[in-house]
């Protein structure tokens, strides 16, 4: 069968597909055009797709020999899951592989917008280290503080067990009520899957219940937050720093508002990049693959009842 792989990746795990199936891997370093994906998959048995592919019925109907599409990532708000099982096919994630390289990534922005960090190392760039200053570059604590995480799943939680080493209270908005955990908290994390119900969870009315000081952090999905609410309320100090992985548009682009702000840290979506976490994701991708060609159960499937 044949299998079209949609990214190249570091390691050789799709060396393992290619002891039983015809594998082609798009050669260019950038994610496909629609139109250059349904040409890539026409004749393809299986797809490992990426979360810049977008996965929808045009697709099914482009590549009808599919039966089985493995997204490389845990999120899948790019496959339209409900199409693939209406149409019997199995969506696999990649969960659990990236849990703690996601999680050491949020608390690197949690640290790093809380402790001014990438904005002091622009400064000392700059030339603006004059000299040793009492009112210089002034954060936030951490340590002592309260973490409150939204979405207290398998990345929620490896977050919050580190904040014991920080000696943090950790509060989750279940069972506590989301306007509580963003009223109380000195940190908030967000980890939810972007669905319907999440799109836009974080809008005006809920940073406008952060206290002042608070640092936002997101390593989930961009529209979880909506983006000009955070812009206003960090450029109005309604809260005091935002650390983000994820934004509504991927790539952001340079001229961006968020991007001039000081008190806002922008990263490439870089959650899982580790070489060791990158091969593991990939790994599952192709173990869902073999699995399902041959018939036999798969390790990670979102939609089990097509089986
Ligand atoms: C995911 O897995 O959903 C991340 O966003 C990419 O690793």
């Amino acid at each position: 069968m044949r299998v079209a792989v949609t990214r190249s990746f570091p390691g050789n795990e799709t060396d393992r597909l290619r002891a039983f199936h015809d594998v082609d891997i798009w050669p260019e370093r950038r994610p496909l055009s629609s139109p250059e994906l349904y040409r890539f998959a026409a004749d393809a048995d299986a797809a490992i797709t990426m979360l810049t592919d977008r996965i929808d019925a045009s697709f099914f109907d482009a590549c009808p020999r599919i039966r089985v599409v493995a997204n490389v990532a845990v999120g899948y708000d790019n496959i339209d899951v409900a199409e693939a099982t209406r149409r019997g096919i199995p969506v696999a994630n990649t969960p659990g592989v990236l849990t703690e390289a996601t999680a050491d990534l949020a608390w690197a922005l949690i640290l790093g917008a809380a402790r001014r960090v990438v904005e002091a190392a622009e400064a000392v760039k700059a030339g603006r280290w004059v000299t040793w200053e009492p009112d210089f570059m002034l954060g936030v604590d951490v340590a002592g503080g309260v973490l409150g995480i939204i979405g207290m799943g398998k990345i929620g939680s490896a977050v919050a067990r580190r904040a014991s080493g920080f000696g943090m209270d950790v509060i989750s908005h279940r069972p506590w009520a989301l306007d509580d955990v963003l009223e109380l908290s000195d940190v908030v994390s967000i980890h939810v899957p972007l669905t319907e119900e999440t799109r836009g969870l974080i809008g005006e009315r809920e940073l406008s219940l952060m206290k002042r000081t608070a640092v936002l952090v997101n390593t989930a999905r961009g529209p979880v937050v909506d983006q000009r609410a955070l812009h206003l309320a960090l450029r109005e100090g309604w809260i005091g720093a935002a650390g983000l992985d994820v934004v509504v548009e991927e790539p952001i682009q340079k001229d961006d508002a968020l991007l001039s702000l000081p008190n806002c840290i922008v990263l490439p979506h870089i959650g899982s990049a580790t070489v060791a976490t990158r091969r593991r994701m990939m790994a599952l991708a192709v173990d869902n693959v073999l699995a399902a060609l041959a018939g036999e159960p798969m390790p990670s499937v979102v939609n089990p009842e097509v089986l």
